[in-house]
């Protein structure tokens, strides 16, 4: 009874922030070729400030979330334009509420079982404190395994915490790196269920002992704490950091750190405040993004494997995001493909199979990418990977996370870093 008056004040308490996206409907739009597709992201991007979700391609159609009042004048530009639309989601709000009250129970059916305290369940979405108190609690009960090394503090002061798992304590030069990054832009809450799992993989539940035994791994669950918390908190669809002092009376806040890092900076994203892809005022401009750059400079000899973990789309997608192909291309296709078809052998069929390719040619062009200053630093195999958008019966799509996946994502994604890194242990072997 006590429970069931909880969740209730919960949800009441929470429904109020989504009042931002009443009315709010989400829209697939088709291109049929490149002239179209310029002329789409001019007027959803740059006329309308739209948040376009995900990217039309030949075979495929774009999705974009579109507020109530920006309604009409999507319908009469697309329409002028000769370019098809349809709604998917009615009012984005109902979903949220939806999301929100199975995540809630979820995490409550979790909380009551106190047994579940050494290894996280996997089938809810952790807040960054839990994450955080997990990550001590591992490095304080596995500690011939485990390290807890803070990379620095973010915009609002947060702690940026990474597990650096090793059987050798970093001190073996002859095994080679694999990092694996999630939630580097926040409201992709399903990446989180990927580094989790491969924690748990790793460290609670070791059933591979090659992976831990010859490989080192540094994994970073949070990259940006500070959207991460506000997607919680305010905004279910904040993505960037929440860096202030940018705009007249903030009105418009943070940076895209995707955007942030140093290959071609701000060549391929925007330099406006208020957009999605905002590329701050400079490369590295942000601590969120010089933590990552710290790892990957520190360790650029042994890294040969670098996943920054996304959603959504079913991608594995490799450097350049400006469509520049590094020297290794083949090869990094070859290992996407791995990757690839190793999560496709166990994904749920409803889902689509994976995609692999270079980021810049098999979806748009982008600069400034965590990948692409990975490749740039000499990591051989850097790729970004989109987990899936799924839809089970509850309908809810999208970044929203239905806890029915939230363990299959972790499992299925493990599968593919397995593949990526038995590949690049032997490769490592191979440069040395
Ligand atoms: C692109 O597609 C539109 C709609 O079918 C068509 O009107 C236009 O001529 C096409 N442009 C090019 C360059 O193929
Ligand atoms: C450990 O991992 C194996 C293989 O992934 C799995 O089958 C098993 O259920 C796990 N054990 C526990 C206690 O989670
Ligand atoms: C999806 O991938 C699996 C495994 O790689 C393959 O057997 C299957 O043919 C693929 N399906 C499609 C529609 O391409
Ligand atoms: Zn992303």
């Amino acid at each position: 009874m006590f429970r069931v008056l909880t969740v209730f004040l919960l949800i009441s308490v929470v429904y109020a922030k989504h009042e931002i996206y009443e009315g709010a409907s989400v829209y697939e739009f088709e291109v049929e070729n490149e002239t179209q597709s310029k002329i789409v992201y001019y007027m959803l991007q740059d006329q309308l400030g739209l948040d376009i979700w995900s990217h039309p391609g030949p075979s495929r159609s774009g999705m974009v979330l579109v507020p109530k009042n920006s309604k009409e004048e999507f319908a009469y530009k697309l329409k002028l334009a000769g370019i098809k639309f349809r709604a998917t989601v009615d009012n984005i709000k109902e979903q949220l509420d939806i999301e929100e009250r199975l995540l809630a129970t979820a995490s409550l059916r979790i909380s009551s079982d106190s047994s579940s305290k050494a290894a996280l369940t996997l089938d809810r979405v952790y807040r960054w404190e839990e994450i955080e108190e997990y990550m001590v609690h591992l490095a304080r009960n596995y500690p011939d395994k485990v390290t807890l090394v803070n990379g620095g503090t973010s915009f609002e002061g947060r702690p940026i915490n990474y597990l650096r798992i090793s059987t050798t304590n970093f001190q073996d030069p002859s095994k080679p790196v694999v990092f694996v990054q999630s939630l580097l832009h926040s409201r992709e809450w399903i990446g989180q269920a990927a580094t989790l799992y491969a924690i748990e993989k790793l460290v609670v539940n070791n059933t591979d002992s090659d992976l831990i035994n010859d490989i080192d791994w540094i994994i970073l669950p949070t990259a940006n704490p500070d959207g991460y918390i506000f997607s919680h908190n305010s905004d279910r669809f904040w993505r960037k950091n929440r860096k202030t002092g940018l705009f007249i009376a903030d009105l418009c806040v943070g940076v895209d750190l995707n955007r942030n890092y140093d290959y071609a900076w701000g060549t391929e994203s925007s330099d406006a405040v208020c957009e999605e892809n905002f590329h701050g005022p400079g490369p590295f401009s942000e601590p969120e993004t010089a933590v990552t750059k710290n790892i990957l400079d520190e360790h650029k000899d042994r890294i040969e494997m670098f996943l920054d973990i996304h959603s959504f789309g079913s991608y594995v997608l490799y450097p350049y995001g400006t469509g520049e192909l590094p020297p290794n291309a083949l090869d990094l296709n070859l290992v996407g493909v791995l990757i690839g078809d190793a999560i496709d052998a166990v994904k749920l069929s409803a889902n689509k199979n994976y995609t692999v390719g270079n980021s810049g040619l098999l979806l748009y062009p982008s600069s400034g990418g965590s990948d692409d200053y990975a490749r740039k630093v000499g990591i051989p195999y850097s790729y970004c990977l989109e987990l899936p958008a799924f839809r089970g019966s509850s309908s809810i799509t999208g970044f929203l996370v239905d806890p029915e996946f939230i363990a299959q994502a972790g499992y299925e994604t493990w599968e593919g870093i397995k593949a990526g890194a038995r590949y690049v242990l032997d490769s490592y072997k191979m440069r040395r």
